[in-house]
């Protein structure tokens, strides 16, 4: 039985990285994304570079017909499962009030809810192999409120958490959950985001998504429960916990007003 890694938001930015960096690594690939030429593409460029098979599909995790579509095919594929990794997630930069209803619905279903879900309908079938691996991408933001990307930053401190629970409700099983957190990173979301200007250096360093990558192929070769790329993220998060809460929050809420003016 050959065994497979799934990531979700394959077709860009960390998702498309970690595609390249899975497969050199010999792993089989399943790849979801929305844009079905996009996952073509690479699954053509992957297979015919190392060799290794891949499927794509290509759904709306937003949407909850297609999300049950993607666990009812994850459920029933036939081969191991071993690397789960839920990288999909948006953001919405801007004042909580004046973004519309339908983006805050968008990102809380998208980092969230299909995350959540996709994860309880692999789990059944690593418990089976008493083996597993899940990442989820989370972020440096999981760890403090973030003023003006409100539900972006709370979307990502559930993340954190609930990896955090999970993986100590699972490790008896042989399963590992870690929270992959990086920081800013170089990939359309920040234009995606709504952000005017590109992110400031002045508080963490930007990596690369390859650099994300191939953290992530560490961490699977570890019981990371959590892992910050960065040792600038690091020493922020460190800060972050070490700061009362109304200090830190002055200070990212004066960071987050300036991206946009
Ligand atoms: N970039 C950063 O600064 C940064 C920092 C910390 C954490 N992160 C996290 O890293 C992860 C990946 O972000 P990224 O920077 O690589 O962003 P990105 O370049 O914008 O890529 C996002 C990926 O998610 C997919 N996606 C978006 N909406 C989707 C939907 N409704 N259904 C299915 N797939 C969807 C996109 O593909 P389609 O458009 O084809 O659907 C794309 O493949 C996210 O969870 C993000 O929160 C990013």
């Amino acid at each position: 039985m050959t065994t497979y890694c799934c990531i979700t938001g394959a077709s860009a930015g960390i998702g498309k990285a970690l595609a390249q960096s899975f497969a050199k690594a010999g792993y089989n690939l399943i790849l979801i994304a929305r844009s079905a030429e996009k996952l073509y593409k690479i699954s053509q460029q992957i297979q015919q570079e190392y060799g290794n098979k891949v499927f794509i599909y290509a759904a709306d995790l937003t949407d909850l017909q297609q999300l049950d579509a993607v666990c009812t095919y994850l459920r029933n594929f036939e081969e191991q499962i071993l690397i789960f990794i839920n990288n999909a997630g948006i953001g919405r930069y801007g004042e909580f009030s004046l973004i519309p209803w339908h983006s805050h619905e968008s990102v809380i279903a998208l980092n969230i809810t299909a995350l959540t879900r996709l994860t309880h309908s692999l789990i059944p079938k690593m418990k089976k192999f008493n083996r597993g691996h899940i990442i989820n991408i989370a972020s440096t933001a999981s760890f403090i409120p973030g003023p003006y990307m409100a539900t972006y930053y709370a979307s990502k401190a559930y993340v954190l958490s609930y990896s955090q629970a999970l993986n100590a409700e699972l490790k008896e099983f042989g399963i590992t959950v870690t929270a992959v957190c990086p920081g800013p990173v170089k990939t359309n979301f920040q234009t995606q985001a709504g952000f005017v200007h590109e992110q400031s250096t002045s508080i963490t360093g930007i990596s690369s998504a390859e650099q994300v990558a191939n953290i992530c192929l560490k961490v699977v070769h570890s019981k990371n429960i959590v892992r910050i790329i960065g040792k600038r993220n690091a020493l922020l998060v460190f800060l972050v916990k070490l700061f009362p809460r109304r200090l830190s929050l002055m200070v990212i809420s004066r960071f987050q007003r300036k991206r946009n003016h």
